[in-house]
């Protein structure tokens, strides 16, 4: 099928290629030409790994192009919208200028019996919005929203866990260009769904929740287990054992119950907070007052790792050497949008401490954000001399990479923070050093 995505940035790019290497003839349209040449050149714009592979094939088969021009998305099938929703600068809610203009940038081109699928993340209400500006055209809206992991967002795309369409309709029935545009979408989705996925088709407002609902609750979790820690820290208790013990109970399961420095990310914190801000405007805020509670829990786990490097360094950081280990919100990633681990460097700086990070994919990105902190690419040179080392994100060149004897050779003091529990303690003290987890006696 001929597909066009809307907007290249992390979901659109992604989405495009693999689209095209499920055989499909896919253009992808961004306004951003820079990123236009780089993709058509099949050079990732960010780190995903699997994605510059997928690039290049494509590309080498000719079933992937990308443009600057929307024109070229003429003739598709179906137009997936992959545009962000970033938080508003002045609130908590969604900013939705992106998607807007995706679709009066889109309407020209649109003609009778296209689908235009909403692949971003969305406030409830938006598509019962947008689906009669659509329909203007002789096009219909579907929502189709999107659930990949970074890191993981080639295999997420490809073999995604479920499918789920939101369509037009009335009391609970689709209208029939709704079931059409649901049957369109079920074609271009054939291989992944031979693979068994379910394909859930439902109403608008369902499909925008089940995305914020999602994200929700996996904020919710790793929350959960950050508060335990709080409890753990001052009861002597250990999250981490805590976490496998409830974890065997399959109705909880161990995943995302990984207590440390909290969630970060392009995703779950803006999405947690456009929610709220959602509820509230539909007079259900109280429905998900938790959601602050949420984000309140993460954010104090920041301050509990800073609170941690100046215990372990003697009540101050002033003038000490600190090796920050990860910049990457976490790893398989080089995303420092609302990073903790950057986060964390930062507040040091801040008390004065002589700051060095290190992350083996996302100083670039980094630096741009926090360009007073000093950046060492080469691990091993960023430890040498620190007084006390904090790891953030739980890169393998961190957690397995880097034992307590090699550490020993390179650092002036002795003490390291966990910020993500991914070392053993036992080992780390056997070899003397102090070790500081989150929630960990
Ligand atoms: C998330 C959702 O998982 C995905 O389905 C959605 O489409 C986009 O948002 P992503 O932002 O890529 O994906 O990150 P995710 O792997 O969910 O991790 C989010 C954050 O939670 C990271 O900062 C991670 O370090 C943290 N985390 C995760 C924990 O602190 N503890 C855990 O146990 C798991």
């Amino acid at each position: 099928m001929k597909l066009s995505v809307i907007g290249c940035g992390y979901l659109g790019a992604v989405h495009a290629a693999a689209m095209a290497s499920l055989g499909h003839e896919v253009v992808g349209i961004d306004i951003d030409a820079d990123r236009i040449a780089m993709l058509a050149a099949g050079r990732a714009p960010f780190f995903e790994p699997g994605l510059p592979e997928l690039l290049s094939e494509g590309l080498a088969s000719g079933r992937l192009a990308f443009s600057t021009d929307v024109r070229d998305a003429r003739g598709a099938a179906v137009h997936f919208l992959a545009v962000g929703t970033p938080q508003q600068a002045d609130g908590h809610a969604a900013d939705l200028s992106h998607v807007d203009s995706a679709i009066d940038m889109l309407l020209p081109v649109l003609s009778a019996g296209d689908v235009v699928a909403g692949k971003s993340t969305v406030p409830v209400g938006t598509a019962e919005r947008l689906a009669p500006i659509v329909a203007s055209t002789g096009a219909s809206l579907v929502w189709n929203p999107e659930f990949l992991r970074e890191g993981w967002a080639v295999k997420d795309t490809i073999s995604p866990d479920r499918i789920v369409v939101g369509v037009a309709g009335s009391d609970g029935a689709p209208a029939a260009d709704g079931t059409r545009a649901a049957d369109i979408l079920r074609d271009v989705y054939a291989a992944s769904l031979a693979g068994g996925a379910p394909y859930i088709v439902t109403d608008f407002a369902t499909s925008e929740l089940v995305k914020v609902a999602a994200n929700a609750f996996l904020a919710t979790k790793i929350s959960f287990i950050n508060a335990m820690a709080e409890i753990a820290e001052v009861t002597g208790a250990d999250v981490t054992t805590l976490a496998d013990a409830i974890g065997h109970d399959v109705r909880i399961g161990r995943r995302f119950l990984g207590a440390g420095i909290g969630f970060g990310g392009g995703c779950l914190p803006k999405d947690i907070r456009a929610f709220a801000a959602r509820a509230e405007e539909l007079g259900r805020g109280e429905s998900v007052g938790f959601l602050r509670e949420v984000d309140e829990i993460n954010m104090r786990r920041r301050d509990r790792a800073v609170y941690l490097v100046k215990a372990g360094l003697g009540g101050s950081v002033y003038g000490k050497r600190v090796t920050v280990l990860g910049a990457a919100f976490k790893p398989h990633s080089d995303d420092v949008r609302d990073s903790p681990a950057l986060d964390v460097a930062a507040q040091l700086h801040g008390l004065g401490a002589i700051v060095t990070v290190t992350d083996p994919a996302a100083i670039d990105n980094a630096r741009r954000v926090s360009p007073q902190l000093t950046y060492v690419a080469d691990r091993d040179e960023a430890l040498r001399g620190a007084d006390a080392v904090v790891l953030v994100t739980e890169w393998d060149e961190y957690r397995r990479g880097l034992s307590p004897e090699h550490l020993a050779t390179l650092t002036e003091g002795r003490v390291i923070i966990d910020g993500r529990n991914g070392l053993d303690p036992a080992a780390w003290r056997a070899a003397g050093f102090e070790y500081h987890g989150m929630g960990r006696p």
